[in-house]
């Protein structure tokens, strides 16, 4: 009798495992369907709250290293893309940008990095940053966009930071021209956490947590799910919220299913 039964309740187990990996994978979002080339893999993405960005990363928290992709189209087809962090404030002075332009012509985007002291135009020139910034390049990926890729060297327990980035019209004589000032360009900011379970709406869901505890799966359940929101609840886009409630419910009718048949 338990024999037969066992088979039938390891296969509802990986059943509800599969449906709560797919309900995160759901909530990734748009991001999760990016195809970048050969060697470029990242473990986490987050659809940025504005202008239509995404970044992709990873972190090497030993190293203090981030790899990265950032995907936006530019505001016109000659123009420019750019991604920061700021490590001193929020907006755009003392940002530490990747600038990825297209300008004219058919080749590849150029990648600069520009170390931003303010609403002052930047050059033709990288300037240097306080990251040391490797890997740096670009490519063209769907419906216009650019994907600027690198790996910068963070300081050592860096855990969240802010990040900005922007998208621009145009390049004159290999300069990025001043960027549109509308509500998208100047609310395109965020708080970027790179370390901890919780730092975006890919990483594991704790839902498996609750199986441990068997019949009070549900009062288990509910700390999973205060666990998956509490560190990500702050300025992170909402499907990662929503992602977060959903899979522990989703545990819990599973559960709640799997308790009635055994
Ligand atoms: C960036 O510019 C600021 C202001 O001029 C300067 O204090 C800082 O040292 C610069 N950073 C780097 C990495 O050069």
């Amino acid at each position: 009798m338990a024999s037969s039964t066992m088979p039938r309740r390891v296969a509802l187990l990986l059943l509800l495992l599969a449906s709560t990996r797919a309900a995160s994978a759901a909530g990734a979002g748009a991001c999760a369907a990016e195809k970048f080339p050969a060697g470029k893999t990242y473990a986490k993405c987050e659809d940025l709250p504005q202008l239509g960005a995404a970044l992709h990363w990873t972190y090497d928290e030993a190293k203090s290293s981030l790899s990265l992709a950032f995907v936006a189209a530019p505001a016109g087809a000659n123009g420019w893309v750019a991604w920061a962090l700021n490590p001193t404030g929020e907006g755009m002075a003392g940002a530490q940008a990747l600038v990825a332009l297209k300008g004219s012509g058919s080749a590849a985007p150029t990648v600069r990095t520009y170390n931003i002291t303010g609403y002052v135009p930047l050059g033709k020139a990288s300037t240097p940053i306080a990251f040391p910034a490797t890997d740096l390049a670009a490519d063209s990926g769907s419906a216009g966009k650019i994907r600027l890729y690198g790996k910068l060297q963070l300081h050592g327990g860096m855990k969240a930071v802010n990040h900005i980035w922007q998208v621009g019209t145009s390049v004159t004589a290999g300069a990025p021209d001043k960027h549109a000032f509308a509500a998208g360009n100047l609310a395109s900011k965020s708080k970027l956490v790179l370390s901890g379970k919780a730092a975006s709406a890919t990483s594991p869901s704790p839902a498996p947590a609750p199986m441990a505890g068997g019949p009070s799966g549900s009062a288990g359940s509910d700390g999973g799910a205060a666990a998956t929101t509490a560190p990500s609840a702050g300025k992170s886009p909402s499907g990662a919220a929503a992602a977060g409630v959903s899979a522990p419910a989703l545990l819990v009718l599973a559960l709640m299913g799997l308790l009635a048949v055994v």
